[in-house]
């Protein structure tokens, strides 16, 4: 199984258009590597392609990264798209995948009927572009070799879905995980989660690779980094620090531990951060754009 990270950023990407904080302004001027939004590429076979959400970024993704380049007059690798939620960092890029080429949508019910509802995706033409219910806990194979299941994790509605009190941990399709699996190997994708209960933490164990959301070092970044009142249980996201955040919980897990859906607020992403020396000696990469994992 080879994983791409076509995009190891969360919403708004690194540097974000209208953030000036410190890692978006390192990005500007070429201090750190720029991010673009959250998306994976998945093979068995070299020659098909899952990618796992659709960023807003798809098209300058899809054309930075050879392997998924077309091999006809038209056509592409890229086989199906599989969904873990309806944000809009993991739908927007279906919109780039208009233009008459035939794959399969793999999303849950619930994430389905945010795009029929949002009539813009009716672009993709239904006769060339199946929509495939996932079931949760059900395996499905998207490529030639590779098994996917999805599964529920703590999580809640997308953004612009919220009503007044939304249900920050909320169980059920909206939030998923998946874990990959291909010749014996298994690797598991959860870039939103709310929290790390027992259950899920055991269920990561097994893993050979696990790429985890990143998006906050701490629960109070963006208060802290002044950029906006928001905290990471508010987002729908466990912090990486403290007793409860995925540092210590996932510090068991026996496999590679990556953070991806890195937020550019989060101070991880800064070289000389104390944030980043802690989660490189807890044994913790940081994804970035282009990274590549074969097992
Ligand atoms: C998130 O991960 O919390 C969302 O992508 C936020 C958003 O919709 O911008
Ligand atoms: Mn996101
Ligand atoms: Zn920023």
């Amino acid at each position: 199984m080879r994983i791409v990270i076509l995009g190891a950023g969360a919403g708004g990407g690194l540097p974000q258009w209208n953030c000036g904080c410190t890692q978006c302004s390192a990005a500007r001027r070429g201090l750190i590597a720029p991010m673009t939004q959250s998306t994976l590429a998945v093979s068995v076979d070299g020659s098909t392609w899952a990618l796992l959400n659709a960023s807003p970024d798809l098209r300058q993704q899809l054309a930075t990264w050879p392997a998924l380049h077309p091999t006809s007059l038209r056509g592409s690798p890229v086989k199906a798209v599989v969904l873990t939620n309806g944000d809009v960092d993991h739908i927007a890029g279906l919109l780039t995948l208009r233009e008459k080429t035939g794959f399969t949508l793999y999303a849950t019910d619930a994430t389905h009927q945010v795009l029929s509802e949002n009539t813009v995706f009716g672009v993709l033409d239904p006769v060339l572009v199946r929509r495939e219910t996932v079931f949760l806990d059900h395996p499905f194979s998207p490529l030639p070799g590779l098994m996917v299941t999805a599964y529920a994790v703590p999580g809640k509605t997308p953004l612009y879905l919220e009503g007044e009190t939304p249900e920050l941990e909320a169980m059920g399709e909206q939030t998923v995980g998946l874990r990959l699996q291909a010749g014996g190997r298994e690797a598991h994708y959860v870039p939103g989660c709310a929290a790390l209960p027992d259950w899920l933490v055991d269920h990561l164990s097994q893993a050979a690779v696990v790429l985890f959301d990143g998006t906050v070092w701490s629960d109070d970044d963006m208060p802290l980094s002044g950029t906006g009142a928001k905290t990471g249980v508010r987002m729908g996201h466990v912090a990486m620090r403290g007793p409860a955040g995925s540092l210590a919980r996932l510090g068991p897990l026996q496999g590679r531990r990556i953070y991806t859906h890195v937020n550019n607020t989060n101070p991880a992403l800064m070289p000389d951060s104390e944030a980043r020396a802690t989660i490189m000696a807890a044994g913790w990469e940081i994804a970035n754009d282009g990274m590549e994992i074969v097992l």
